[in-house]
């Protein structure tokens, strides 16, 4: 039976926390593939508001398994800090499950995130600070630390010992930082090690099993296309896999069970941290958009850049992902424009592109094309069917699917679960 996944179709913070937790009583598992705690998902349950950063959104749904699958990486700190805080709120946090293959976030990895960052300066990513970078860098040249390393002391020690020489070489002599004393992470990470162990499990095993028995399996990204390692704008990226090739690795799931790949595409731009970004607007249509958007990081605080939408981008997810269906949403926010720009192009150095140029220097130089649809002023937020849309908000729709490449399956009207137009079904 079906496994769905679900991407950010731009840079991210697209609403796919409202777009998991608007499924989150119809699935049976739902599976965070990539990232970690540099992710931020919005949920927001009647008059409840929940920021979720490395549980996956569907731990808000009480018939829903939430798994951390082995893509992950996880800071053991963080993931009981959020845990201990849903708990307090009353939600029932005991069904998640957690890989026994996911990588862990160690102190070392948050500090050289900081500090390589500030040596970067104007270069720098603006990286959320969280360790995402350096753990992945250790998982691909095999020096990291897995979940399953914390119940063997001796191999965790082991582990520990050549990490700190390495990186307290690093820390010490390159950065001029104090290094690190084992024994205090050594005994920081054992005492996670007996909460964690009622969570861990062979969790593609798991996984697999479900779907041989009729269950569906929602895998919900994070971050998003334009902040992947490998189809992203490198160097200003994310250090995994949020396209749905990744959820495949990230989970343990082969491609041949996905039969849906949800693309949640935002009604205009937004990003955070550095890097090109060829609709961002520098006047006060930006700060309009921030305003009316709320476009405030979930995860870090910072502004995010906002700028209008950008059909190449749209495009180019269709295409990396094979996404079958889009969420747009955040529509209501555009309420009360008299015209509203769509990017249908690029002009780079005088040559017109329909599609993301090749080269990084070129999507540097991208001035975008813009067609100007008709606005409209009736706040939307009310809305319950497409119908209910006034008419040019029904031609702007219909007019990003026609530029985006797949069908608009469902449209979101205000960040509530019941704020959502859903045209096709998403499960
Ligand atoms: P994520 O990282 O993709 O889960 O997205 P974030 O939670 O970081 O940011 C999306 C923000 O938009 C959150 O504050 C959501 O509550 C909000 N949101 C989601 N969908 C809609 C919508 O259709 N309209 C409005 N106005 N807000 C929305
Ligand atoms: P969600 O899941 C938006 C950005 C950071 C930075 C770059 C690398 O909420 O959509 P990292 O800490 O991952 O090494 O930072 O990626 N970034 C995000 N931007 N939404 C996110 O997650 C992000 N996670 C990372 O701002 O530019
Ligand atoms: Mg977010």
């Amino acid at each position: 039976m079906p496994a769905i996944t679900l991407v950010g179709a731009q840079w991210g913070d697209e609403g796919k926390g409202k777009a998991t937790d608007l499924v989150g009583g119809r699935v049976d598992y739902v599976v965070r593939y990539q990232g970690g705690n540099n992710a931020g998902h919005t949920v927001v349950i009647g008059d409840q508001k929940y920021a979720l950063h490395l549980l996956p959104s569907g731990i808000l749904s009480p018939d829903v398994v939430p798994v951390i699958a082995n893509g992950v990486v996880i800071d053991p700190g963080v993931l009981f800090e959020e845990l201990n805080g849903l708990n307090k709120r009353g939600v029932d946090t005991s069904r998640l499950l957690i890989s026994a293959n996911a990588h862990l976030i160690m102190p070392y990895h948050r500090a050289l995130d900081k500090v390589s960052e500030r040596f970067l300066g104007k270069g720098r990513i603006g990286t959320t600070g969280r360790g995402i970078g350096p753990t992945y860098a250790d998982k691909i040249s095999r020096a990291g630390v897995r979940v399953q390393d914390m119940f063997d002391t001796g191999i965790l020690r082991k582990k520990l010992e050549l990490a700190l020489n390495d990186k307290n070489q690093v820390l010490t002599k390159v950065y001029n930082r104090r290094g690190l004393e084992l024994e205090p992470i050594l005994e920081e990470y054992l005492g996670y090690a007996e909460l964690l162990r009622p969570f861990v499990a062979d969790t593609s095993l798991v996984l697999n099993r479900a779907l041989d028995e009729g269950k569906t399996v929602y895998l919900e990204g994070s971050q998003g296309t334009l902040l992947d390692i490998d189809h992203g704008t490198y160097p200003f990226v994310t250090s995994s896999s949020p396209t749905s090739g990744g959820a495949c690795a990230g989970s343990g799931i082969g491609p041949t069970r996905i039969t849906k790949v949800v693309g949640i595409l935002k009604a205009y731009t937004t990003r955070v941290g550095s890097g090109p970004f060829p609709t961002e607007l520098h006047d006060e249509w930006g700060e309009w958009l921030r305003t009316q958007g709320h476009e405030y990081g979930v995860t870090t605080g910072r502004n995010r850049r906002c700028g209008w939408f950008d059909a190449p981008i749209a495009r180019y997810a269709t295409r990396v992902n094979g996404i079958t269906d889009f969420f747009l949403t955040k529509l209501d926010v555009l309420s009360g424009l008299e015209r509203v720009p769509v990017c249908v192009g690029y002009d780079v150095d005088g040559t017109r592109h329909d599609e993301i140029p090749m080269t990084q220097t070129d999507f540097h130089h991208a001035v975008p094309v813009y067609e100007h649809f008709d606005g409209w002023d009736d706040d939307i937020t009310g809305a319950r069917s497409f119908e209910d849309l006034p008419k040019n908000a029904q031609a702007y729709v219909r007019a990003l699917e026609e530029l985006s490449g797949a069908p608009i399956s469902a449209i979101g009207v205000g960040p509530g679960r019941d704020q959502t137009l859903e045209l096709r079904s998403l499960v």
